[in-house]
């Protein structure tokens, strides 16, 4: 049924380890530990572990980072400002990924996605640096043709869509917004995949909203953080992990035509 140019088998799951370094760092002290947090995601079915070091360093740690690259095994994909600051450690570490955000001081999370569209000649420049280094570049931005388009044009290697205001939408019931946001998110996959970007998507993303993202066949990777640390409290990191992989699979193989039991 679907024209897509890239159909992916296999979605993988990344799981974003900030919130258990806000805990953490709510006391001080190294309890809870985020590496152990990554080796448990790993073994519960998380293919990559997701960072994000930000300016201020309000949960991830530059030693984090440090014990995550030479601790564990998955991929490490670390989310960044397009800083000069942040080039260096990136250069410096050389993780699988790097995810370039847009970031401000004041917000509680990454707000919006990034205006690839403004911010081209910069962003090129920067992402060539990162390349160089053979560290694959993502760019986190809406789900909008020119971001995707611009993206593909600064030499990008992935774009992962923000899914917070389908998330959001979910949250609120708005029934007629949420029909909008889901198409919105599968035109611009198709668009991203046909442009020979890979495709990933996050945010928000919940057991409730993962599975129609997860049956869109061009999203290679969905990256998800605050609702799983957030839900282990109440049934467990190794469990909730478990279960999100798992909803993912069974979206992924009915969309594939091959639902698993
Ligand atoms: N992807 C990006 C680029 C993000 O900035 C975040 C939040 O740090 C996520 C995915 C994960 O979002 P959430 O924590 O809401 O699952």
């Amino acid at each position: 049924m679907n024209a897509s140019p890239t159909k992916a088998p296999y979605l993988r799951l990344g799981v974003n380890i900030d919130h258990v370094a806000t805990i953490r760092n709510a006391r001080g002290g190294g309890h809870p530990d985020p590496v152990r947090a990554a080796h448990l995601a790993a073994e519960a079915g998380a293919d990559g572990i997701t960072a994000h070091l930000r300016e201020d360093r309000r949960h991830i740690s530059d030693e984090d980072i440090a014990r995550l690259m030479s601790e564990i095994e998955q991929p490490l994909n670390l989310e960044m400002a397009m800083t000069d600051e942040m080039l260096e450690i990136a250069l410096n570490h050389c993780p699988n990924a790097c995810c370039i955000v847009p970031e401000s001081r004041q917000e509680l999370t990454t707000e919006g996605g990034l205006d690839a569209v403004s911010m081209g000649k910069q962003l090129k420049a920067y992402i060539v640096k990162l390349k160089n280094a053979g560290i694959k570049v993502s760019l986190f931005i809406d789900p909008d043709m020119a971001q995707i388009e611009a993206s593909a044009g600064v030499g990008a290697d992935i774009v992962e869509f923000h899914t917070g205001p389908y998330c959001e939408a979910v949250i609120e019931g708005d029934r007629s917004k949420v029909p909008s946001e889901i198409d919105r998110l599968g035109e611009c996959a198709r668009a991203a995949a046909k442009s020979g970007l890979e495709v990933h998507a996050g945010h928000g993303l919940t057991f409730d909203t993962v599975d129609v993202v997860a049956a869109m066949p061009e999203i290679v990777e969905l990256n998800i953080g605050h609702f799983l640390i957030g839900e282990a409290i109440f049934g467990g990191l190794h469990s909730t992990i478990g279960r999100m992989r798992a909803l993912m699979d069974n979206a992924r193989a009915e969309a594939n035509g091959s639902a698993s039991a």
